[in-house]
């Protein structure tokens, strides 16, 4: 098992069924997820892009276990999580730990932040001593001093309580964490910290991360790859710097564009390319390619053909039949 990567997600799909009519059956389902494949090796960090409501969350959740996947394979370290008894998962996931949006809803105000940090070492058993050890390690390891352990959610920075979340996210020793848009909920100042924090945790701890986030703007410093998701599937993917440098599919671009340029100068010289429409609702996604309703390059074909991933020839794949002509060699209906 020891070549394969940490995390093979494969053909991924997570479809939740819309109940109505008389009888309350099943009248369609939300694609949340709609095939997709990733992989993640040990010490790696795969962003996950895409604007909200594309399937980002429900993946990292099926990945977790905390949304049901309908179809695929997710293996960890070459287990099929999907394929094992309820026991096994549990214990497979034992090394996979999340990271969520908003800090004041994951901590329990009544809570200190010592007891915070100890909750998870608490559920696993650990003895008072270890504990008090361990919890004092996880405090250096995120930056907050051992005054804070006494401190209370409510009295703390968002920064601050992002830091206690990512400590107790820690604190059984995970080898993979799922960053939900760890730092929109952040104030612009501080997010580059928290995103400096997890590289830092990353070098010292040989961490792998699934960084989930709306925007590209955030990823560049962080991830090795990137994976831009369009309503349930994958749009490109590559190498960072292939997917910054060679943007290739229509959506990639589009959203490269709404990311502003430090220089102003250069910023009014680019001509953001704004979408049109919103995204369409992923219980009736177009027939063809899913990104065709708000595609400015689109063509005839683009309606019934959905394109597969296909090299783009700068290290990367794209879903483009325009972009990408082999995309239809690939297409997956
Ligand atoms: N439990 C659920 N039941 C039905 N639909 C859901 C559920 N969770 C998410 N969805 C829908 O799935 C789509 C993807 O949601 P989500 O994964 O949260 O997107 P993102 O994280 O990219 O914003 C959305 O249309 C959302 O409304
Ligand atoms: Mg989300």
């Amino acid at each position: 098992m020891s070549d394969a990567p940490l995390l093979k997600v494969e053909d991924l799909r997570v479809h939740f069924p819309i109940r109505g009519g008389w009888l309350g059956g099943q009248v369609g389902a939300v694609k949340a997820v709609d095939g997709i494949d990733l992989t993640i090796e040990a010490g790696e960090t795969v962003a996950l892009v895409g604007e909200s409501g594309c399937g980002k969350s429900t993946a990292g959740n099926a990945i977790l276990g905390l949304a049901p996947a309908t179809s695929g394979r997710i293996l960890f370290e070459g287990t099929d999580i999907l394929t094992r008894s309820p026991a096994e998962r549990r214990g497979i996931r034992s090394n996979m730990q999340v990271v969520f949006q908003d800090p004041v809803s994951a901590l329990n105000p009544k809570l200190s932040v010592g007891r915070l940090i100890a909750e998870p070492l608490t559920i696993a058993g650990w003895d008072e001593t270890a504990k008090q050890t361990r919890v004092d390690e996880l405090l250096d390891l995120v930056g907050l001093t051992k005054a804070q352990k006494s401190r209370h959610p409510n009295e703390m920075s968002g920064g601050q309580r992002q830091r206690v979340v990512i400590a107790r996210a820690l604190a059984l020793s995970p080898k993979l964490i799922v960053c939900d848009e760890p730092v929109s909920a952040l104030d612009v100042s501080i997010r580059s910290q928290i995103i400096n924090l997890l590289i830092r945790l990353q070098e010292e701890l040989g961490l792998s991360y699934l960084f989930i986030a709306h925007d590209l703007s955030v990823v560049r410093h962080i991830a090795d790859k990137v994976v831009v998701m369009y309503l349930g599937t994958i749009a490109e993917t590559g190498p960072t710097d292939a997917v910054f440098d060679h943007p290739t599919h229509p959506y990639t671009e589009a959203l490269l564009s709404a990311i502003p340029l430090p220089d102003p100068e250069a910023q009014r010289a680019k001509a953001a390319l704004i979408l049109e429409g919103d995204l369409p609702s992923p219980a009736n996604p177009p027939a063809g390619c899913p990104f065709v309703t708000r595609c400015p390059i689109r063509i005839e074909k683009c309606a019934s053909v959905r394109p597969g991933l296909a090299d783009t020839g700068h290290g990367s794949r794209a879903a483009c039949l325009v972009k990408v002509p082999d995309a239809s060699l690939n297409a997956a209906r």
